[in-house]
């Protein structure tokens, strides 16, 4: 009945075991197939008790997110059973997933048991030290209990890295828009950070219980005010105002998340969208008028794998009620076009860039493919994949507009598609940046590299690294209590509600950029008394000096007050 993929336990129709993370945030799990990531633990405690809890954990951010019903316990796996963590979720997009409620069983001997509840409110006493208002660009907001924000990330608001002449952020955004015209898509650079949940999600059509709206996973100023977590958050406004034909808006998002190198609470995304209106094409033809449109673009000599049908009835549905299928082909079609040929412009110029310093690079012929995707506010929808360094690399995710949204936007008449990109995650590729923390380092010895490059993007070269300060870690292990409050500032952290990301709010609060990453390294349950052990495994590094081992002993010690005071956890 099962048999291993690529490291992926397939356990009957559309379910996995994923027995790691990092592998479905490769791309290699179909989406709109319940993932169920699966965390093994070690078979010489099978006859241990294993405790239930509703506790949210995470995955590798990146593509695939975190879910909150879970599980220890015997799962079949491989030639026998092995135990572990799992928890059951519906992929959405390559930062989202959504909590599946009705998933099954995994398989008749599975125990897994799918427990979901929307996270309780907040409790009172978890943030006593919030201030009563803040202020982002200028704006003064009004907190309550649902706040959450720590002071350094509020302070990054300003910061605009997008915007920063010849930051690496703002290099890759300006070859982006290289390839959208200005004449159709309208540049929108400056929109503030701070949003309603009205525009962040329930203008994009997220259900009330989607697990992007949880505190634990998004920044809270107030219950209906929050820091973006994605530039989609304008999408709504941009189609009523209807200034143009077209879009690009760059940003900086906010997500809570884990700390690693490619994960940090800010980042950067670009969002573009095409619509044409029905009343405004010659003959009412929207069809004509698209392919038009379509034959104006250029072509390029990529090849792309695009194996899936235009649309299918169960995995990426046409909006049969708005569109038809000519018209939501025509859509896709110069979706599909655009976006290559921006892709292909960012990999020839990271070509460009690696045999700039290496004059014996030997030049891959660049492929991409067309996945299908799920967006709440898109249907078809895709997700493209370049293949880098020998894997599948999710770039890009858009789909042809929910009908709904122009509806909304008293533009019925119009039609069109959309797509969002992380710009940091791109900066990496193009310029070999390996740690995400760079981009918000003021040292010149990083900034002066990429001098001149907006004024002569033929000036790009790859990172060149400069030494690295040597790693410091130290491992802090605690118990968690029995019973508390919730996830996203909690105070006393349960089995029941612990939530990693608190934890990484900690440690980045306490030791800011000189964390390099936090990893869990072992957890256990007692056999007698039910409690849950932890320890975490926090490398200190700076990137801008060597720490002393005071320095990291230091910083350790406030981690492991701050994890008492914040979370409650007990010390081991
Ligand atoms: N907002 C999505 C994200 O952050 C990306 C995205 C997907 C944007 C599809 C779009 C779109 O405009 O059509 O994961």
């Amino acid at each position: 009945m099962q048999d291993v993929l690529e490291g992926i336990l397939k356990i009957g129709h559309g379910q996995f075991l994923c027995l790691s993370a990092a592998v479905a945030s490769r791309g290699k799990v179909p989406p709109l197939h319940h993932i169920v990531y699966f965390r093994p633990v070690s078979r010489s405690r099978l006859d241990s008790s294993y405790t239930l809890h509703n506790g949210w954990t995470t995955s590798s951010r990146g593509q695939c997110h975190a879910g909150r019903a879970s599980h220890w316990g015997p799962f079949p796996c491989g030639d026998g059973l092995c135990h572990g963590f799992a928890f059951a979720t519906r992929r959405t997009s390559w930062r989202q997933t959504e909590l599946d409620q009705s998933s099954q069983p995994l398989s008749p001997s599975s125990i897994l048991l799918l427990l979901c509840s929307s996270p309780p409110p907040p409790s009172a006493s978890s943030n006593s030290s919030r201030p009563a208002t803040i202020e982002v660009n200028g704006k003064t907001y009004t907190t309550d209990e649902w706040y959450n924000v720590p002071q350094t990330v509020l302070t990054l608001t300003g910061r605009k890295l997008h915007l920063q002449k010849d930051h690496p952020v703002a290099i890759t955004r300006q070859i982006i828009e290289s390839k959208f015209p200005t004449a159709t898509y309208k540049r929108y650079n400056e929109f503030d950070p701070v949003v309603s949940t009205m525009e962040n999600f329930d203008s994009l059509g997220f259900p009330p219980d989607h697990v992007g709206r949880a505190r634990s996973d998004t920044y809270y100023i107030n219950e209906t005010t929050l820091l973006r977590t994605h530039t989609s958050a304008h999408e709504a406004e941009l189609f009523r105002a209807s200034a143009s034909d077209g879009y690009l808006i760059s940003a900086d998002v906010y997500r809570r998340d884990e700390v690693d190198r490619s994960h940090y609470p800010v980042f950067h995304q670009m969002e573009g969208a095409r619509v044409w209106d029905r009343t405004k094409v010659p003959n009412g033809d929207v069809v004509a008028a698209i392919y038009a449109d379509l034959a104006k673009l250029p072509t390029h000599g990529v090849k792309v794998e695009d194996p899936n049908p235009p649309h299918h009835p169960e995995r990426n549905p046409l909006q049969s009620e708005h569109h038809t299928p000519e018209e939501a082909e025509a859509v896709a079609a110069h979706l599909k076009r655009s976006l290559e040929l921006m892709v292909v412009e960012i990999f020839t110029r990271a070509k460009q860039a690696a045999a700039r310093l290496d004059p014996n690079y030997v030049d891959e012929p660049l492929r991409v493919r067309w996945i299908e995707a799920y967006f709440p506010f898109t249907s078809p929808s895709w997700e493209m994949e370049v293949y880098y360094q020998g894997d599948w690399l999710e770039v890009l995710g858009c789909g042809v507009s929910k009908q709904e949204l122009f509806i909304n936007a008293d533009q019925p008449q119009q039609l069109g598609w959309a797509f969002g990109i992380g710009l940091e995650r791109i900066a990496m590729l193009l310029f070999q940046i390996p740690d995400i923390r760079l981009f918000w380092s003021k040292d010149e010895r990083f900034l002066s590299q990429f001098t001149g490059v907006q004024d002569d993007l033929d000036k790009l070269k790859r990172f060149v690294p400069f030494s690295k300060y040597p790693a410091c870690w130290k491992d802090v292990s605690f118990w968690l209590r029995s019973t508390s409050a919730a996830g996203g500032n909690t105070a006393v952290a349960n089995v029941h509600d612990f939530h990693e990301n608190d934890l990484m709010e900690v440690v980045r609060d306490v030791a800011g950029d000189v964390v390099e990453d936090v990893q869990l390294k072992d957890q256990f349950t007692h056999p007698k008394t039910g409690r849950m052990s932890m320890c975490y495994r926090i490398n200190y590094r700076s990137l801008e000096k060597t720490l002393t081992n005071e320095e990291a002993n230091d910083f350790h010690e406030r981690v492991r007050q701050g994890l008492v005071e914040k979370l409650g956890v007990e010390l081991r």
